[in-house]
């Protein structure tokens, strides 16, 4: 397909319908996806508790591209493409690891953890070392969450930071740790995925453990009461009413998109845990649970839930046009100890279990979509999420 074809076909699609055949199946239609959205907004890559040392670092891949994550000094991250700049390795191969210089394996070029250029043996006099060195791209930190951009001139990051930082002041996400870090590979077009993590329309015949601790529908009147016991609670718990603003949506620029909702768990469960009981030390400031969780959202590919004792990292990405994957993080208070203070499998059940579930769901989503008979179907009320991101979608795509 021509980007002209592109661009028409994305004009056509219907107002709160499914996309055509073509936005799942299109090789033209992936490439643009990635050039357009996944290496033009902000991404997030990892939490910085991942690199504590100067010199740890870990890979960010997606697509065919990859890149090294790496702490250069006791407060600088820089994000390098993993892409020797002599012949063009891959500099880095295993998923993580600590160095003090990067070497690419084919032929000993040695580059420094800010990728400036240190070794390249027998290279001729005319050869300036100072002129080349492994590629960086943009770096941000959200509350210890590591976030990268690949566009040259990115939308300002600070401006995210600055209008959710007393969202998330009280959880203190800066000081907390990873606490189990998971890939889920799914077999469908990375936007299947994505279209399916914005509703919970589905969340009843899919996820039984989600439903009993969570509301479908964070606004029917019977939540409502119980968002009012939140809010009434909030302030012993330590939150302030900015912290449990309902509803917080912006979008500063290109690929910054941000959302914030804090909403009442059910059933008096304080957590996403299997009984609803707590699974960890409190984050951050609270004194106690509020009863609420927060969904949030920044840039198009990047969700969290953040309860009282524990946060959940989502991010999807691309692999092929066919294939994508869901990484999921669990963070904990960074003084925390397995075994201890929390128990790995009961802190991840929820959201394991869930995610298979998903993955089942999306993977036949994606073998009806393929079928010759598919015709986009019209989304429900309680699919509004995923409209708003369908739609943010389409526009991108109707760009020249
Ligand atoms: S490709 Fe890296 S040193 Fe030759
Ligand atoms: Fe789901």
């Amino acid at each position: 397909m021509t980007a002209q074809e592109i661009m028409n076909l994305a004009a056509q699609q219907r107002e709160r319908h499914a996309l055509d055949r073509a936005f799942y199946r299109d090789p033209d239609i992936y490439e643009q996806d990635i050039e357009r959205i996944f290496l033009k907004s902000w991404l997030y890559a990892g939490h910085q508790s991942e690199i504590p040392g100067v010199g740890d670092w870990f890979l960010f891949e997606f697509a065919g591209e990859s890149v090294i994550i790496v702490r250069s000094s006791p407060d600088e991250i820089n994000a390098l493409l993993n892409v020797c700049r002599h012949r063009g390795s891959r500099v880095c191969v295993e998923s993580e690891g600590c160095s003090k210089l990067l070497r690419c394996r084919y032929h000993g070029w040695s580059y420094d953890l800010r990728g400036n250029l240190r070794a390249a043996a027998h290279m001729d006099e005319s050869f300036d070392k100072s002129d080349i060195g492994l590629k960086k791209i943009h770096v941000e930190l959200l509350d210890g969450m590591i976030f990268v951009n690949f566009a040259e001139n990115p939308v300002d990051f600070s401006v995210v930071r600055e209008d959710l930082s007393d969202c998330l002041r009280p959880y203190d996400l800066e000081n907390t740790k990873v606490a189990h870090r998971q890939t889920y590979p799914i077999a469908s077009n990375w936007k299947l995925a994505v279209e399916n993590y914005c509703e919970c329309y589905h969340c009843a015949p899919a996820h039984p453990e989600y439903a009993v601790g969570h509301g479908l529908a964070h606004s029917d009147s019977r939540t409502d009461d119980l968002y009012r016991q939140v809010m009434s609670r909030a302030a012993a718990c330590g939150l302030s009413d900015k912290e449990v603003n309902k509803m917080y949506l912006a979008a500063p620029g290109f690929g910054a998109d941000y959302a914030f909702e804090r909403y009442p768990l059910i059933r008096e469960h304080v957590t996403g845990s299997e009984d609803g009981k707590p699974l960890a030390p409190l984050l951050g400031d609270l004194i106690d649970y509020d009863g609420g969780a927060t969904d949030l959202q920044v840039g198009p590919v990047t969700f969290a839930l953040i309860y009282c004792d524990h946060a959940v990292i989502y991010r999807f990405t691309p692999l092929t046009i066919d294939t994508a994957e869901c990484d999921i993080s669990w963070l904990v208070r960074a003084d925390a100890k397995e075994g201890r203070d929390y128990d790995r499998e009961k802190l991840t059940w929820l959201w394991d279990v869930t995610t298979h579930a998903d993955k089942a769901i999306i993977e036949r989503n994606q073998q009806g979509v393929n079928s010759r008979y598919y015709v986009p179907g019209p989304l429900s009320t309680w699919e509004s999420y995923t409209w708003k991101f369908l739609s943010w979608y389409l526009q991108t795509m109707k760009n020249p």
